[in-house]
């Protein structure tokens, strides 16, 4: 018989307890599959004595991780307690030098220490790898490291936290606020211990890195994504960019530019029309676009017990056939260091404003646009509300700089009421 991989797992919380019941109700299929059986030699978490529901018997049992990853029988640390630093860090780095091969789902620590990780397991000769850290269930890292593989690729586009995309669509269905959608998310149990991870777009931000690195071949740079939340995103400008056929997601983006590399994770207008405009509830999308492939859609669970662990058995499955790839689709040394481009590429913006109601004023805001560049698309005038009169501009293609000039610039023509705000058009 074929010798067993033998795997230790590091963490039996959502994805941890998922995976152990793949690989037992599975382990027929697993076998098959891999030409050799799929074992869990042992298995660590902080509270021995709980009630998982699952059948830990006749595995080891380490109450420290980092033994766990230097146990003899252990072939693989697959690590599944999360956190950038910490336990899951001290766990890899010993599993890497411990000569064992690492599956992980752990984005927070892929994006800030990614790049010596990768450089620790290439010298190592060991593998890392990590599908179940960018959106969950739907095979992304994959298809972008190895079905894509010959393409240059062009363009990364995501909606990546599931809790950003029920916050956003919730608000338009039921007609809410931002506040009392965000403390129903909470009550739900969707948002994680720190909310800002959610809401602020740095859970999502990390995704966009590890993309970006895989897709561009840079080294992880999370440090430079742009990042934005969706806090300040109104049921007004949900129901506006509405009317004017538009949807509002947590958008990442991630490309290649004469500028550098840019990789932004802010709210974005995208077509109603659109797969991602379509895109509703906690699920994720990832779009991406080569050169020689066109643009592809994958659209799936991006969290959860049971699309997570399937990501992370995809990965043993990978290493249990002797299918050894490097974490960021070429060997770490070879990962080039991208200069960030400050500023996003050109695009056209929604812009909202409250204008007096007095004669001229929408002539001085459109001067104002004019004098910085900016050109309008269109514009619509919404019924006065005293004493301001709503209006919305869509702008043809501009720089952010030209529009952020302009927007500085407003509130000297006397006409226009509080602050504009303003939200990128990306074309899908
Ligand atoms: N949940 C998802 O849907 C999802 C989706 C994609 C990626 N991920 C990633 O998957 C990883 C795990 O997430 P999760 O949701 O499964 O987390 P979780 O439910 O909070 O489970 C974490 C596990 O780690 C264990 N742990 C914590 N500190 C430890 C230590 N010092 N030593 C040993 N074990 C320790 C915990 O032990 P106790 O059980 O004894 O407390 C628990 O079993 C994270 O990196 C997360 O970002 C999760």
């Amino acid at each position: 018989m074929a010798e067993p991989l033998r795997l230790g797992i590091a963490g039996l919380g959502t994805v941890g307890a998922g995976l152990v019941r793949i690989v037992q109700r599975h382990a027929g299929l697993l076998e098959t599959r891999a030409g050799r059986p799929i074992a869990i030699s042992a298995v660590s978490a902080r509270n021995r004595d709980k009630d998982r529901g699952l059948r830990l018997k006749g595995y080891g049992w380490e109450d420290d991780p980092v033994a766990l990853a230097r146990r003899a029988d252990v072939d693989v640390l697959v690590e599944l307690i999360g956190g950038t630093d910490g336990p899951a860090k001290a766990a890899t780095e010993a599993a890497i030098a411990a000569g064992k091969d690492v599956v992980t789902a752990n984005k927070a620590m892929l994006a800030v220490h990614g790049q010596a990780l990768a450089e620790a397991a290439d010298e190592a000769g060991r593998v890392i790898r990590f599908e179940a850290a960018v959106a969950g269930g739907i095979p992304v890292v994959k298809a972008l490291g190895e079905g894509l593989a010959g393409n240059e690729i062009k363009r990364i586009l995501g909606v990546m936290n599931g809790t950003c995309n029920y916050i956003l669509t919730r608000m338009e269905a039921a007609e809410l606020g931002y506040d009392e959608v965000f403390a129903e998310a909470s009550a739900l149990g969707y948002l994680e211990a720190d909310p800002e991870l959610d809401v602020g777009g740095i859970d999502a931000g990390h995704k966009l890195a590890l993309l970006a690195a895989i897709g561009f071949g840079g080294q992880v740079s999370f440090g430079d994504v742009q990042l934005e939340g969706i806090q300040r995103i109104t049921i007004e400008d949900i129901h506006l960019a509405a009317d004017m056929g538009y949807k509002i997601k947590l958008l990442g983006v991630a490309s290649r530019t004469g500028r550098g590399l840019e990789q932004r994770m802010a709210p974005c207008l995208v077509p109603e029309t659109s797969p991602l405009g379509q895109l509703e509830g906690a699920t994720n999308m990832v779009v991406l676009e080569g050169d020689a492939v066109g643009q592809i859609v994958m659209r799936g669970a991006g969290a959860g017990e049971g699309p997570t662990a399937s990501a992370v058995i995809g990965d043993i499955m990978d290493i249990a056939r002797g299918n050894r790839l490097p974490a960021f689709g070429c060997r770490a040394s070879d990962l080039v260091a991208y200069k960030p481009a400050h500023n996003a590429s050109p695009a056209p913006y929604y812009v909202r404003m409250k204008l007096k109601d007095q004669p001229g004023a929408l002539a001085k805001v459109a001067t104002v646009l004019g004098n910085a560049g900016v050109s309008i698309d269109r514009m619509r005038q919404y019924r006065h509300q005293d004493p301001a009169a709503p209006v919305l501009i869509v702008t043809h293609k501009t720089s952010p700089v030209a529009l952020a000039e302009a927007l500085a610039e407003l509130p000297n023509t006397g006409v226009v009421i509080g602050e504009p705000v303003a939200i990128r058009i990306e074309e899908v």
